[in-house]
């Protein structure tokens, strides 16, 4: 199993450029099971999340291929099997994106419930309500969903509460549905507006994206198109998160400054001087951060996906912080890693209080979680001497070759086997 190797220590300083967004590519990779012609993505990110996202589509019959500018083409002309099996589905939640489609278009869908989830149906029962409400019948039988529509009409749904793939599933569903259908409670999130802009380039009618009242008039087919995932925030997010904690200073290129408000303002609250250009935005910190307060919560709040990171940034920061998560339950396992490390943090509830050391020492911790995995990097690169982050695949399925990135910023991190 691969391991981080990193010495800490050093400031990141120089360029990167920014990846596709995973939260994106993976609802648009879905949005090709809505034609029979070819949809062409460019900018789609290497990652595990991706190639998973690829393969299980791949096994409903679409056909993948790249094409000469690396935009990887999906053609499912014919939906062979419109199964996601469980041993996909359980190493992936986004799985589930692909129910919407595969009732829109096929009239039918075999899913697995989400796996390792001792929640019961919580984390899908909105995606499964919404569908309902467009007309399909849903039962769940032997660990599965399954989802019948002759075909769906149109609805008024207003969901409980806010979820990003909930809003994508319904979106993708309600494009092929009969009618006008109007989401209330949706989610805000860029990733949201950028499948609709999908969508649309694909023929559909939608309208209200980035809004949390979404409106869809249905359309009776959907056509090719190409289109351009956009930047990922959060892993911009974290290699900016990551410069302010070493002291560095970086510039990182083909980003997207208008969509990360909430997490610039914590970082010039913390002491980061960030400047911004239509695609670059740059962060200079010197000497040490003050403690930040973070509190997540659906877009345009600050990402939960980049609350692990504000952690281990406030392990070394002067005063305490309190870091709050509302998004997710149980979303601290970084934590107990981190204070491996030397950190100062005990958590009470859903919040963190992180009160700054001078500095962490290098110790072996272990990666759980995709965002609980950066954060144990940056508790890296900030710690004197050596850390070695185990179960590096966490990372993989979110992060594009992360350590070549932070190589070329300067930071002395390798992999090993
Ligand atoms: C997406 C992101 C993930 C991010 C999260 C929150 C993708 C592929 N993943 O995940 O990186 O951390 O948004 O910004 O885009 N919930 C229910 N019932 C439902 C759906 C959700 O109770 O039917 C709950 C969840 O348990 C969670 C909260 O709602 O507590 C938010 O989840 P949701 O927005 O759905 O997260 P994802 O879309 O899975």
């Amino acid at each position: 199993m691969d391991r981080l190797l990193i010495e800490g220590g050093v400031p990141l300083s120089g360029e990167a450029r920014v990846s596709g967004a995973k939260n994106a590519t993976l609802p648009i990779l879905c949005a090709a099971l809505l034609t029979e012609e070819p949809l062409t993505v460019t900018n789609v990110p290497h990652l595990r999340d991706v190639t998973t996202m690829l393969n299980l589509l791949a096994q409903m019959g679409v056909a993948i291929s790249m094409d000469e500018q690396l935009g990887v083409e999906l053609v499912a002309a014919r939906i062979a099997s419109p199964v996601a099996p469980y041993e996909l589905v359980r190493t992936m939640r986004a799985s589930v994106l692909v129910l919407g489609p595969l009732i829109a278009r096929c009239g039918e869908a075999r899913v697995s419930l989400p796996g390792g989830c001792a929640i019961g149906l919580r984390p899908v029962d909105q995606h499964l309500k919404g569908l309902q409400a467009l007309g399909a019948t849903i039962s769940i039988e032997h660990g599965y969903m399954l989802a019948r529509a002759k075909r769906l009409r149109s609805a008024h749904i207003c969901m409980d509460l806010v979820t990003v793939t909930g809003t994508e599933n319904l979106m993708m569903a309600a494009a092929l549905a009969d009618g006008t259908t109007v989401l209330e409670n949706a989610a805000r999130e860029p990733e949201v507006v950028d499948l609709a802009n999908c969508l649309n380039a694909m023929g559909a009618k939608v309208q209200g994206a980035g809004s949390d009242i979404i409106t869809i008039e249905g359309v009776t087919r959907l056509h090719g198109a190409r289109y351009r995932a956009m930047a990922d925030r959060i892993e911009t997010g974290t290699f900016l998160a990551a410069a302010a904690a070493t002291g560095g200073s970086i510039t990182l290129r083909d980003v997207r400054p208008d969509i990360l408000d909430a997490v610039l303002d914590k970082l010039r609250e913390a002491g980061a001087h960030v400047t911004s250009g239509p695609d670059w935005i740059a962060l200079e910190a010197n000497g040490a951060l003050n403690a930040v307060n973070v509190r997540t919560a659906p877009y345009p709040a600050f990402p939960t996906d980049m609350q692990a990171q504000f952690v281990a940034l406030n392990s070394v920061a002067r005063g305490t912080a309190l870091v709050t998560e509302t998004v997710f339950e149980n979303r601290f396992m970084h934590v107990q890693e981190l204070k491996r490390l030397g950190a100062d943090i005990e958590v009470e509830g859903n919040t963190a209080v992180v009160k700054g050391v001078g500095h962490l020492d290098g110790a072996s911790v272990m990666a759980t979680d995709l965002r609980a995995s950066a954060s144990l990097v940056l508790g890296g690169l900030i710690a004197r001497g050596t850390t070695t982050v185990d179960r590096v695949y966490h990372l993989d399925r979110g992060y594009e070759r992360i350590e070549e990135k932070l190589s070329r910023l300067g930071a002395r991190i390798r992999r090993a086997r």
